[in-house]
Formats: C-alpha cells, structure tokens, sequence
C-alpha cells in the first residue's frame, strides 16, 4: 500500500492521522494519505515565512532555472504523471496525457515569465511637481502563497498555482483536493529534484476545516489563490480580510450558434466540450442555443456522436468517460437529468448510469430554472434549447449566476462583436466552444464566476506587490 507523507520545509514528514484514498472508478484503496493537523500547518507555514527572503533575493535566472528543471522531469516522467492522474481522478487516460503536456506548457511559460517579470519606468515629469525625478515600479514577490486546488487537473491546475508563485518568488504552501493528493505529491518530489530550497514548497493534505481554514485566516499568509466551488470560494473571500485573493469558481458555459453555420463542422467540438472527462471542467459545455431553424438537426447530429463514445476504465486506452469523481456526483447528476426531464425536458440520449458512470446525456427543451441550467452541474450533461434572434440568445446566456467563458459560432462579423461586447463573462470563444484554453492566455471569470486572472504573465500580477522607487536628481 502506498503510503504518503506531508511534505514539510523540504522533508518528509509522518502525519499523525490518515485516511485511505479510492478510486473513483472501482473503489479499490489505491493509497494512504495523510491527514495534517494545526501543528502541521503552523510548521509549514514557518517554514514558509523562513525562505521567503531567499526567494526574493534568488535572481530571476535561478527561478527560471528550477521551472526549466521541472520542466525536464515531467518529460522523463510523462506516462508516470498521466497514469497518476487517471487513476486518482478516475481522468481517461488519453485525455490525462494532455493534461500533461499542457503542464509543461505552464511550467515553460512560467520559466519564461520569471525572466520578464512586468518592472517599468515611470515618467515621473508628466505631473508637475514631479520634474527632476527618474522612478519606476517594480514588481516584488507578495509573500507566502496559500495555493488551494481541484481535482479536476490535478497537475496542470496546481501547475497554475505553483508556476507564477515560483517565477515571481514566492514561497508556496499546497493543499490539494482530498481526493487527488497524489498528483501533488509527485510534483514536490520533482521541484526537490529540481533544486527548489527547502521550504519553497509545502504539500499539506487534509481537511478543509483544518488545513484550508487554518490558511485562509493565518495573518502570515499574503496571498490565497483558489480554484473550487463558489461557496467556498465566497467563505475564503470573507474569511481572508486583506489579503490577496484569486478566485478561480464554477459556471455554467454556453454557446450561441447562428443560423447559417455548418453543423458538421462544429459537432465534434460540441461534444468534446460537454463530455470531456465527463464534463468535470470549469468552462465545459453545458448550455447550448441554437437557432430554431437548426435544433433538429443539431440534436441527431450530436446524438449520432455520443453514441460512439465509449465508458469504462480510465486506464483503458478506448475509453473516452470514466466514472465521476464521487457516488455522490453521480447521485447529484442523476438527480438533476430526473428533475429536467420533470420540469418538460426531453432527453435525447442517455440519461442512465451504471457503476459510478453516468452516461453522456443531451437534454433538449430545458426550463431555464432547472438545476442543469441555472447551476453547474460539473457531470456529462448538456442541454440544447433554441433562439428565435441574436439579442435573445445573448440575453439567455448571461441569464446566469456565472460568468466564466462562452463561445459564439456565427458568420456574421456584426453579431460576433455584438455577442463579444455584451456577453457577461471572463472569456469569450468566437467560432469555438467556451471550453478552450491556453495556458498563458488569461483566464477567469465574472459575476459568481470568481475574480482574478490565471495565465502565468496574469497570475504573477495577483501574486507581486508593485514598488514605486524615485530618485531626486
Ligand atoms: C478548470 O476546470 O478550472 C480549468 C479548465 C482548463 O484549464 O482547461
């Protein structure tokens, strides 16, 4: 059994409780994982506090250099982090090779970032009064980083957290979603590896009411980056008083498509934004609009599609969904298709589950009031409803709590800028679907969506303090 241990200032460190640690697919034990106590949190964020001065003094080539380090490892170590992530995540395991490849991504635009963090000169005469000075702002590392992560891309999402805190200067201290540590852990082992100092990095996993609450209000933590659910991302904001807070929370992303678009060429899209790992994604598909001319053809062009997918294993190279992350998400999801189709939706296909699988489902006919609808439902679910104009399909789109990312598929340049100017999100895709991203574009959301930017040049904003210096001639 693989037993894990806290990674705390550089060392390995037994936890006094743990817990076992599942498969989201089979329910098989595949390890034991620590559970950090207060005394834990206090060591690490000591440990913390005590490199911080060596961070910010290391030079901007010797950060690079530790992310450039990292880098190199993950490639050695590719199919090792891809099959870690498909089995504590229950990820598919072609899809959690991707995730893989874009860590690296992160990891080498964090390399890059580290060497051209945003310092400028400021024309210090264009107020009068301010004659006679030469001043610019630097960019100086915050301070201890609280880094608090999903399951969802247990690699790449910590990588996001890690990566600018490292080439701004930042020590860290990472807690992981409970049930995917292991990615994580994997990871310290990688930054020790790549001459990370000791302290840098510390991996805490445990309960949110411990170690996610202890490092929300500990005065000596400057900045708390989170990406999760919008209840807890609204407690972190409360609890957090002055310190710097990034959100990165839910939606419930849509698209628009216009009339006159071929829909062979967009179904693929379609269905990998609402099915990839089983819709588990921040900015998956869940809202489709289409014009009401093209709703049949729509619905039996992707039902056509998702009868081909496959469900099974994530390890299994043929499968394309695996099991949710928990029996309780399944319970949720199943619950929800149920009240949908109760409230007059009808489903096209799926709708059935089997073991912790749900099967990919297309609901056509939504109430807009229906929890598929108006909640995140973070499950292989997506509902296609019809527009009769463009300004009603905008309207029915922002017609929501969230406000992450949407996408816009139209041949009509007026409609796109329409649809870009008046869309009430973070992100928006046109001719695409809203689940795209790069890794160094910059990425979040409005309204309950969250607040702050991700992509490394934009995250290193939220975790640097600028510095005025003037010289008086
Ligand atoms: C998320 O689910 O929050 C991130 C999506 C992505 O990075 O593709």
């Amino acid at each position: 059994m693989l037993k894990k241990q806290l990674f705390i200032g550089g060392e390995w460190i037994e936890g006094s409780n743990f817990k076992e640690l599942t498969s989201p697919y089979s329910g098989e034990t595949i390890a034991v994982i620590p559970f950090a106590s207060e005394e834990d949190v206090d060591k690490a964020i000591k440990a913390a506090v005590g490199v911080k001065k060596t961070l910010k003094k290391m030079p901007a080539f010797q950060r690079a250099e530790i992310l450039e380090n990292v880098v190199k490892l993950i490639e050695e170590n590719r199919e090792a982090c891809a099959r870690i992530i498909a089995e504590e995540a229950a990820k598919p395991i072609q899809t959690a090779r991707g995730e893989v490849a874009r860590t690296i991504m992160t990891y080498k635009f964090a390399s890059e970032e580290a060497r051209r963090l945003p310092n400028e000169m400021i024309n210090m005469d264009a107020a009068p009064g301010g004659e006679g000075r030469v001043a610019y702002a630097v960019r100086e590392p915050a301070g201890v980083v609280a880094a608090i992560t999903p399951f969802n891309f247990p690699m790449n999402l910590v990588a996001h957290k890690l990566g600018p805190a490292f080439a701004a200067g930042n020590p860290v201290i990472l807690k992981p979603a409970s049930q995917t540590p292991l990615s994580s852990y994997f990871v310290a082992e990688l930054f020790d590896k790549a001459g990370l100092p000791k302290g840098a990095l510390n991996v805490l996993t445990g309960r949110g009411s411990v170690v996610g609450e202890a490092l929300v209000t500990d005065p000596r933590i400057n900045v708390v980056t989170f990406t999760g659910s919008p209840e807890v991302g609204i407690e972190i904001k409360r609890k957090a008083g002055l310190k710097k807070v990034t959100l990165e929370l839910g939606s419930n992303s849509a698209v628009i498509i216009d009339q006159g678009v071929s829909l062979d060429d967009i179904v693929d899209r379609l269905v990998l934004g609402a099915f990839a790992y089983q819709g588990q994604v921040c900015i998956s598909l869940q809202r489709i609009f289409v014009h009401e001319s093209r709703k049949k053809e729509l619905v039996e062009k992707m039902t056509a599609k998702v009868q081909e997918l496959v469900l099974g294993h994530p390890l299994d190279e043929t499968t394309d969904l695996s099991a949710l992350i928990s029996p309780l998400d399944r319970k949720r999801v199943m619950e929800w298709i149920k009240e949908a189709v109760g409230s007059g939706a009808t489903v096209a296909v799926g709708g059935k589950s089997k073991d912790n699988m749900v099967e990919p489902t297309i609901l056509v006919d939504v109430d807009p009031s229906a929890n598929v609808s108006c909640k995140e439902v973070f499950g292989p679910v997506v509902m296609v409803n019809s527009f009769s104009n463009w300004q009603q399909a905008i309207e029915m789109v922002n017609d929501s709590e969230f406000g992450l990312q949407a996408g816009v598929y139209t041949k009509d340049i007026s409609k796109a800028f329409m649809a870009s100017e008046e869309l009430e999100v973070g992100g928006v895709m046109i001719n695409d679907i809203p689940t795209f991203r790069v890794d160094h574009m910059p990425y979040g959301g409005v309204k309950n969506s969250g607040s702050g930017r991700e992509g490394i040049k934009y995250a290193i904003e939220e975790m640097t303090e600028m510095k005025l210096v003037s010289f008086k001639k």
